[in-house]
């Protein structure tokens, strides 16, 4: 379940990520640059290349790996990548929580890609990797994020000062998260 390909909206799917997605990141990193500025941290201009997105799957992939990490595409009909949703810092035990981030390409915003695709993580979390809470969390001004969060059942539970360094400044952040199911933790 967690491997397979699930069809959102638009001819798009999720799909887990792989190496060879690294040209079409970099392309569509490039493209949505200026869009994602305000949101993303300082990137190095080898993160927009193709050789600097190889280095950053790989590592992410060993993280897939070790069981810490779960990286999706949203790919289009030509099996490009228009976005990515990526859980992180998955632990299990007693906490069995991840971080939820994800964007969408600058040519594809405003249609519902995001909360088609993070109800489908939230479903992916919950039965595949048995998860009881995923958290995210957003500059205070990124709207639409909290709008796609607030529409995928997550709740605001707090503010966390200077949380991330975005835009080249430690950011204050809304904290969200949805507690997937009530279960105990299978051991
Ligand atoms: C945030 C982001 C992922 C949303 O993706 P998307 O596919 O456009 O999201 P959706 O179309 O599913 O939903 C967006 C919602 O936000 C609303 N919205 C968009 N811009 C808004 C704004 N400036 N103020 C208030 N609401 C806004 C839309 O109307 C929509 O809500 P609705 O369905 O009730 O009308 C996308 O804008 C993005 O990639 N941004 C840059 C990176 C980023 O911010 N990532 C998240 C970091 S926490």
């Amino acid at each position: 379940m967690i491997n397979d390909i699930h069809p959102l909206a638009e001819g798009v799917r999720l799909r887990p990520a792989t190496l060879g997605d690294a040209e079409s990141f970099a392309e569509t990193l490039t493209r949505s640059r200026a869009y994602m500025r305000r949101w993303d941290p300082v990137r190095p201009e080898a993160f927009y290349t193709p050789e600097g997105q190889v280095r950053r799957l790989t590592a992410l992939l060993a993280e897939r790996e070790a069981g810490r990490a779960m990286p999706w595409v949203l790919a289009d009909d030509e099996d490009r990548v228009v976005g990515a949703m990526t859980l992180a810092s998955i632990e299990l035990g007693v906490f069995r929580n991840a971080r939820l981030g994800y964007w969408i390409d600058v040519d594809r915003a405003g249609r519902g890609l995001a909360t088609a695709a993070v109800a489908q993580v939230c479903e992916l979390a919950r039965d595949g990797l048995g998860l009881h809470r995923i958290e995210a969390g957003t500059v205070l001004d990124n709207a639409a994020s909290q709008r796609v969060l607030a529409k995928c059942g997550f709740e605001l539970y707090g503010t966390a000062p200077r949380y991330l360094h975005i835009n080249g400044a430690w950011q204050d952040h809304r904290m969200f998260q949805r507690i997937l199911h009530d279960a105990p933790p299978q051991r």
